[in-house]
């Protein structure tokens, strides 16, 4: 029989990168409670339905899609923003608003495999819902920012747009919403020449490209190049003094790089307003994005409820670290030793040590392969442990077991009251 391998584009995590991985998720749950988002444990399948409403053709055509015993037509999801606005139209329609919530986990996308694209990878996203200010953008933004910070990345880069311009410029020269669909789907791919030959209108093709031309890093001139360019257009101008809003508050609240680049769209349908993604100068792919969806919801069935989310790309937030050499930085410094007992007869108290130990929160590997000594210290010295506890007979009639520091290869005999102690320096 042929050895079995993963599911094309699916990943073991192990050792060294399973720890980086662990403690990216823990970062991103301290960031939630940070900013106040309880969280939320949804299902990996949901109805095809939920799924596919408002999510853009780029998400639907590439789901995972099966029909369950019961013949019902079900998905694993390939993100986490439909079911958090299911929760939003169900169990917790008659929360006080803000409702803001926290997820982690995997999610599956039909994606042709590669460096930092995978068929299973791992989000973390958070979802405020039912505020339409500007503020709540803001919040998006800087706990995206917290998180690269704390997480140690170096020079990210923010990128930031907002959908309602490129759809206010098109609506009001007659484009319908699936033509804008395509259209902002080129785009998002920045495939212009094939985005403006969507719309019939020449007017709106130049205003169109004038779009694409502007891009800057400073927002006030940048905002004021785009009031010029839709001068006359209502929608869009609205829009761009929304972002105007977002920019000022981001930018006198925190010090980040970001570049306005109003042409930018993103694969998913359902956003209305402003839209980001981040960035480290090394990798072409986002680390995490997100945007303004205010009709989401009300599509769902539920009462219009303005809303505002992103989510990380894990995967790729952990091939950012490795790329910017950081990933050891944020690993949990803990001592590890190996407990060994000599014979049989002190097996016990040799577990009642390891166990002493890890309830002080060192990390012990109790000797379970029945060795003899010198090839579990040989084994434990190859695994790069800090220390070798031994324990035997006669020491432990005088209370005392032997130590190994396992760096230094000294060795000492200590009284097991002083172990931790020992250990712990
Ligand atoms: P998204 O941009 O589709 O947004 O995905 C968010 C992040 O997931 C991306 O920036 C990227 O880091 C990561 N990602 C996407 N596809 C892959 C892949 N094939 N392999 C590895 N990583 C990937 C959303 O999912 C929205 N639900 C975000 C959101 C929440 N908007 C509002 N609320």
């Amino acid at each position: 029989m042929p050895t079995f391998q993963t599911v094309r584009g699916m990943r073991d995590l192990l050792g060294e990168e399973a720890q980086t991985f662990t403690n990216v998720i823990t970062k991103a749950r301290e960031t939630a409670s940070l900013f106040g988002f309880k969280e939320a444990v949804t299902p990996h399948v949901e109805p095809l339905e939920l799924l596919s409403a408002k999510s853009g053709d780029e998400i639907r055509q590439r789901m995972f899609i099966f029909e369950d015993l019961g013949g019902r037509q079900v998905a694993l999801r390939p993100e986490f923003t439909a079911s958090i606005a299911r929760l939003a139209t169900s169990t917790l329609k008659n929360e006080p608003k803000p409702l803001k919530l926290f997820s982690v986990g995997t999610v599956y996308r039909y994606d042709e495999p590669q460096r930092g694209r995978y068929r299973e990878f791992w989000q973390s996203n958070f979802e405020l819902m039912g505020s339409n200010k500007p503020e709540a953008d803001t919040e998006i933004i800087l706990l995206t920012d917290r998180l690269m910070r704390t997480l140690g990345l170096q020079s990210y880069a923010f990128k930031i747009g907002h959908i309602g311009i490129i759809r206010g410029i098109l609506s009001q020269d007659g484009v319908d919403e699936k033509t804008q669909n395509a259209v902002l789907q080129r785009m998002d791919k920045k495939e212009y020449e094939l985005a403006l030959k969507l719309v019939d209108s020449e007017k709106c093709r130049s205003t169109l490209q004038g779009l694409i031309n502007i891009k800057g890093k400073d927002w006030y001139d940048t905002i004021e190049q785009i009031n010029v360019l839709v001068a006359g257009y209502e929608k869009a101008k609205a829009a761009a003094e929304n972002l105007s809003e977002v920019l000022k508050l981001i930018t006198s609240s925190a010090e980040l790089s970001l570049t306005v680049e109003p042409a930018f769209a993103r694969g998913l349908e359902y956003y209305t307003g402003m839209i980001f993604e981040v960035y480290i100068p090394q990798l072409e792919i986002a680390l995490g994005g997100g945007g303004r969806y205010d009709r989401l919801i009300e599509t769902f069935g539920g009462e219009p409820t303005p809303a505002v989310g992103c989510a990380h790309g894990i995967d790729r937030v952990v091939i950012a670290l490795q790329t910017q050499n950081t990933a050891g930085s944020i690993n949990v410094e803990r001592k590890v030793a190996a407990v060994i007992p000599i014979t049989e007869s002190v097996k016990v108290e040799a577990l009642k040590i390891a166990q002493l130990l890890r309830e002080r929160g060192v990390s012990v590997e109790f000797e379970i392969m029945g060795r003899r000594m010198g090839k579990a210290l040989e084994d434990a010295d190859k695994r790069n442990f800090d220390y070798a506890v031994i324990v035997g007979e006669r020491e432990l009639k005088e209370g005392t077991v032997v130590v190994k520091d396992l760096k230094s290869h000294e060795q000492t005999t200590i009284l097991i009251l002083d172990l931790f102690e020992k250990i712990k320096n």
